[in-house]
């Protein structure tokens, strides 16, 4: 028997993952498996992004680049980020990594040790959780009500700090949620930080463009006293739908920058040079097949979240973020889990349970909605007809 380490017993996973591979099974026995469960656009990638990779790697772009992304595409990203939010970035203090997770991965390294405690969503995106298992630190939840539309509480946040506390992270527009914390609400949790400077913030922005009814994205960018303990996580994977692609980025404080660039030479060497110009093509090229895709996703919530809403035992908050709904169906007698399982196997719908994305999850369950209006329509049919045979 081989022995690992304890904290290899501690890591989680994103059972997101695991219900993909038990809709491929059931797909592949025949069944029409409509696929709610996993967080990607259901889009291709831009034909004008596709084809700038393809030119960087007929154009020789085969070698390792430096760790923390080549200098034209961080500075694509400052731009950017300039556009967006009005803020100037150093592109020196990007850094470009494959995909969201490593981000994170790298902040809880950081920061996670036993005796830490590390404040993270719950329900939330499974892997905050899990990481800071990993690393020994003490996993203080964040709780996102439904009341409050899944937006944080900057008071309870704050309440919750100890001399003890590193890291806290937010989420928003949050994952499994679609909930977006207001900007009255995040002034206040920025404002009360100036109390606490030992405490780093890891912002997770990558649905910052996936914003519904006419709200605005605020980012922690925009608040000039935290910028020295702030660390802005965004990327390509869900804005272009390139999660195959593997690149995302964050804006590091000066202070991290160093630590996060040798984690980075430690773990991966670099994203893969190709990916790094099909990215500056997203960043700098034509944004109509990106509007499309939202205004797609728009016109999809509003079927979900009307079609849960007029199931008996179900009701669903009209989430103004990301492509998932989080509707409560506690009315129906059923656990998350048990609702997830029998609807993927009774009637090939796969989902992902609340409790998925943390205990507070109980109750929940998300339906992502990056797939057809068609296969929509036809998953909450079938959603109606398994909660009416459910005794
Ligand atoms: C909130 C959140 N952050 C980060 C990620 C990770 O993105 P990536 O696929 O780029 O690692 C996801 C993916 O589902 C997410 O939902």
């Amino acid at each position: 028997m081989l022995k690992t380490t304890a904290a290899m017993d501690r890591l989680g996973t994103e059972s997101a993952f695991m219900v993909l591979a038990r809709a491929n099974q059931l797909a592949q026995s025949g069944r029409h498996v409509i696929n709610l469960g996993i967080g990607q656009p259901d889009f291709p990638t831009p034909p004008h992004i596709v084809e700038a990779g393809i030119k960087a790697l007929r154009d020789g772009h085969h070698g390792y680049t430096p760790a923390n992304g080549i200098v034209p595409l961080r500075e694509a990203v400052a731009a950017d980020l300039h556009k967006r939010h009005g803020v100037e970035v150093d592109p020196d203090h990007v850094v470009v990594v494959p995909g969201g997770k490593p981000t994170m991965f790298f902040a809880m390294l950081m920061f996670g040790e036993p005796g830490a405690e590390i404040m993270y969503p719950n329900p939330g995106f499974p892997i905050y959780e899990s990481m800071i298992n990993f690393t020994g630190a003490k996993a203080v939840p964040i709780a996102l009500k439904e009341d409050k539309d899944f937006s944080f509480s900057a008071d309870e946040v704050l309440a919750q700090i100890t001399p003890n506390t590193r890291l806290i992270i937010i989420n928003s527009p949050a994952n499994p949620t679609g909930g977006v914390t207001p900007r009255e609400e995040i002034d206040m949790f920025v404002a009360g930080l100036e109390a606490f400077p030992h405490v780093a913030i890891l912002s997770d922005e990558i649905y910052s463009q996936m914003l519904y009814d006419g709200r605005e994205h605020v980012s922690l960018l925009q608040y000039p006293s935290i910028r020295d303990r702030l660390i802005m996580l965004d990327g390509w994977s869900k804005t272009y739908a390139m999660t195959g692609w593997r690149m995302g980025y964050a804006v590091w404080p000066e202070q991290l920058v160093d630590h996060v660039t040798r984690l980075a030479v430690n773990d991966h060497s670099c994203v893969n040079a190709a990916t790094q110009h099909a990215g500056i093509a997203a960043l700098t090229g034509p944004e109509e097949a990106v509007l499309d895709m939202l205004a797609q996703f728009d016109r999809r919530r509003s079927i979900i979240v009307d079609g849960l809403n007029q199931i008996d035992g179900i009701t669903c908050r009209d989430a103004a973020g990301a492509f998932y709904a989080f509707p409560n169906i506690t009315g129906t007698g059923m656990s998350s889990r048990d609702f997830q399982d029998r609807l993927l196997d009774e009637k090939a719908v796969a989902t992902v349970a609340g409790t998925s994305f943390g205990h507070l999850g109980e109750g929940y369950v998300r339906f992502s909605y990056a797939n057809s209006e068609a296969n929509i329509l036809e998953a909450l049919e079938r959603v109606q007809n398994f909660v009416t045979a459910y005794p």
